[in-house]
Order: structure tokens, then sequence, then C-alpha cells
């Protein structure tokens, strides 16, 4: 991994949710890169983070990773995972609130109680209790800094089936912006990246290859995005030294998707 300033988050404590693999391993490597201390939330188990994550870790940072689980989509998943983060630092420079996924393609009319709590427990309700339980260790940073991962389709709707999923991100979206006025009087910035298509098993799982095929030649830069394309927009938004006046904004990664 090239092009990261490798003393950017050097002595700072970073961590990630959904890092395991995807855009979260993406992140928790550049944020290792910049020779940030990072706890990881692999996601619900280990399984993925041996192929993606751990595949991009040198050795040399191996021992600035620490790796934690949880099902987020558990009512009590974000408090949860708080107690074990807790239980490894006071301190938390950055908060990356990324774990997040479609739960199926789900028609309207077709949703049931078990797959409206997943979707919305996991992609809103860990969200908003894992931050609040780790505000107090935002605060005691000098220069705390929160990304969420919202989706293209916060702003533009979703396609077919992702009704819920993009009303979640619209609501992190708005939440969002909201903190970020909150929370400025205690130097905490609040803001949010939002990928677009990228190529990931979220993709792997809900989109047919010819429905890929014909989004990437829709798109002005002719291609689907990498995680590795989305990583460097978390590693701004979250330091102070690149973008300390910048709160309360969504970066959109999408090679020209949409253009707001
Ligand atoms: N790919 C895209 O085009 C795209 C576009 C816009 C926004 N996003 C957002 O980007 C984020 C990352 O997505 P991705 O593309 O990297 O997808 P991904 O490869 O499927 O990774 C999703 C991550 O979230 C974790 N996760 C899912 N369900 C969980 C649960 N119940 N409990 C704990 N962790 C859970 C996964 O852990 P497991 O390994 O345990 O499943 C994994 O680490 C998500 O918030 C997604 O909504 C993606």
């Amino acid at each position: 991994m090239t092009g990261f300033d490798s003393h950017l988050f050097e002595g700072r404590t970073v961590v990630v949710t959904g890092a395991g693999r995807g855009i979260g391993a993406a992140v928790a490597a550049a944020f290792l890169h910049c020779g940030a201390s990072v706890i990881a939330h692999a996601g619900r188990d280990l399984s993925h983070a041996e192929g993606d994550l751990l595949s991009r870790v040198p050795s040399a940072a191996r021992s600035r990773l620490v790796l934690l689980t949880e099902d987020l989509a558990a009512p009590d998943g974000g408090a949860q995972l708080a107690d074990q983060v807790l239980a490894r630092t006071g301190v938390i420079d950055v908060l990356v609130n990324n774990a997040g996924t479609m739960g199926g393609r789900i028609r309207a009319g077709e949703e049931t109680a078990e797959t409206y709590d997943h979707v919305l427990d996991l992609n809103i309700r860990s969200v908003v209790a894992l931050t609040g339980c780790l505000l107090p260790a935002l605060r005691a940073s000098e220069q705390a800094s929160i990304v969420n991962t919202v989706s293209i389709s916060a702003r533009a709707g979703g396609s077919a089936g992702s009704a819920l999923y993009a009303g979640t991100k619209a609501f992190v979206s708005g939440w969002t912006k909201t903190l970020a006025k909150e929370l400025a009087p205690d130097g905490i910035r609040v803001n949010a990246v939002s990928p677009g298509t990228i190529m990931t098993d979220f993709h792997r799982r809900y989109s047919t290859p010819e429905k890929l095929e014909a989004t990437a030649a829709a798109i002005p830069l002719k291609r689907l995005g990498m995680a590795d394309d989305c990583a460097p927009a978390y590693v701004f938004l979250a330091a102070g030294s690149l973008s300390g006046y910048v709160t309360g904004q969504v970066l959109e990664v999408n090679g020209g998707q949409l253009m707001p």
C-alpha cells in the first residue's frame, strides 16, 4: 500500500468496525500504514479476516492491530462491542462506523419483523449505541474524529429491494450532520464517506455480474470502485492535520456515478 504518510497517525488509536473484509479491511490497513494502533472489529467472527484484512497488514504492523468480534445485528451488539473496546483503551482518536449490510433484497411489502430488525439494528442501532458508549473515550482525545460509512443510495435511492438499507444509510447521513453540530464544542469532528458501487463481497452477494457490468458502463470513470479507492477518504476525514476545518460532510466516492 503506497501513498500514505507512515507518521500521520503515529501514537493514535483508531477503532474500525466491519474491518475483516471489504471496505473496512482497506480502511483498517490504511490506518496501520499511517502508524496508528488499530482496534479492528472484524465482523461476526474471524473467518474473513485471514483472507482480507490480515493479508493487507505487514508483519511489522501486526503488533499494532487488535482483532475483536461481535454480532452488531444483536440488539445489544453495539454496547457489547464498546465494552470490549474500552477494556483495551480509554482514549480513542478515531472511530470508523463501517459495519453494515443490505440483509438481502427485500421488496416493498415483503418486509418481516426479522428482516426489518436485522437491517435497522445493524445499520442504525449498533452505530448509535457504539458511538454513545465510546464518547467519553473520544472526548479524552485531543483531536477526535468520527467517520461513518453511508452509501450513494442514501441520496440517490438504491436499486430494487434495497429500500430499508437505503433508508438506514439516509438516517446515518442525517445523524452524522446533527452529531457534527452537537459534538463540535467537544472538538470532535463527525463526517461520513459515501461509497458508490464498490466491488466487495457486498455486491458478490446482492448483484448479478450483468447488473454490475451495466453499472460500470454508466459510471463516468467507466469502472466499479475498489475498497482501496475508498480508504484514503477515511484517512483524510479522520486526520485533523488534513481536514481540521471539515465537519458534518458526506464525501462521495463513486467514480462520478452521482454528482450531488
Ligand atoms: N460495497 C458497496 O458498493 C457499498 C456501497 C455503499 C456503502 N457500502 C457500505 O460499506 C460498508 C462495508 O461494506 P462492504 O462493501 O465492505 O461489505 P462486506 O465486504 O460485506 O463487509 C461488511 C462488513 O460488515 C460486517 N458485518 C455485516 N453484518 C454484520 C453483523 N451482523 N455483525 C457484525 N458485523 C457485520 C461484516 O462482517 P462479517 O464478515 O461477519 O459478515 C464485514 O466485516 C457497509 O456499511 C456497506 O453498507 C458498501
